[in-house]
């Protein structure tokens, strides 16, 4: 077995442990393995499809996301679906494919671009500088990933050299952010930068008229979970507030806007935090 698909099958495994735990990935340090002779022994398989350990059901394929007998959807399979997906090119360059982490029905479902360099190392969303400044900016709020966030990106994998994603690897990555927000049932969608905003929103006017108000965002009707709408608002990326602190202001107008509706929500939501 390669180290890296060593690494899958950890990752996949202690994702799938954290998730039926807990309802969330954790944080954990990254993996390190070295290659090995891998033979085909009928447990996995080699080509390229999803790696099922022994005795676990094999993750959901999006086709049978029916209401006609088949397993219901899940976060797990959404997640181990995304650690082999190779649908856009973005696939060959990455160390890790990051699903996603936070808990289930979060009150806030915080939306970014993509994973970068450090993501990408870690398999974890939002972990370097502009992650950092993430957690502070919800934390000013009563938000966190570890109690009422879930912390997801528009594409799995790292776009090389951070640039943004591009349409023809949003497209093939759209359907398990759809899943993701019919499973996760968020109170609330945040979309930091413009490239999740104008994918959901499917705009691309500027974030100085995006940001500043709730848009309702209407999760598409499927039988098994029926249509539902969620109030999305757009702030500025992190990265970009790191870049130019005149965001700031705006940014923090956003977060109480975000604060006001969640009291308006659930009045003692920051008493959990
Ligand atoms: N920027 C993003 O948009 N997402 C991450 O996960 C990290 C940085």
């Amino acid at each position: 077995m390669t180290a890296d698909e060593k690494r899958s099958l950890a990752r996949l495994l202690d994702t799938a442990g954290d998730y039926l735990r807990d309802g969330y990935r954790r944080p954990r340090a990254e993996y390190t393995f070295t290659d090995d002779a891998f033979k085909e022994n009928g447990a996995f398989k080699e080509n390229g499809a999803a790696a099922t350990p022994p005795g676990m059901a094999a993750p959901t394929p999006l086709a049978a996301n029916s209401p006609d007998g088949a397993a219901p959807d899940s976060l797990f399979a959404v997640a181990a679906e995304v650690l082999h997906c190779s649908a856009c090119p973005l696939h060959s360059g990455r160390q890790n494919a990051v699903p996603g982490e936070g808990v289930v029905h979060p009150l806030v479902l915080v939306i970014g671009e993509g994973p970068g360099a450090d993501e990408d190392r870690l398999g974890r969303p939002f972990v370097g500088k502009a992650g950092q400044l993430l957690d502070r900016m919800l934390a000013s709020v009563g938000l966190s990933r570890e109690k009422n966030c879930f912390i997801a990106n528009m594409v799995k994998c790292r776009p090389p050299g951070n640039r943004d994603p591009l349409p023809e690897e949003i497209a093939p990555c759209s359907r398990f952010l759809a899943r993701q927000i019919r499973l996760l049932k968020p109170a609330i969608i945040l979309c930091v930068g413009k490239v999740s905003a104008h994918a959901l929103l499917k705009t691309d006017a500027s974030m100085g008229s995006l940001r500043g108000r709730f848009t309702p965002y209407e999760v598409a009707d499927t039988q098994e979970t029926g249509g539902f709408t969620v109030p999305l608002l757009a702030t500025y990326h992190p990265s970009a507030i790191l870049h130019d602190e005149s965001y700031k202001r705006p940014a923090w107008e956003d977060l109480k806007l975000l604060k006001q509706r969640l009291r308006e929500l659930s009045p003692d939501y920051e008493a959990g935090a």
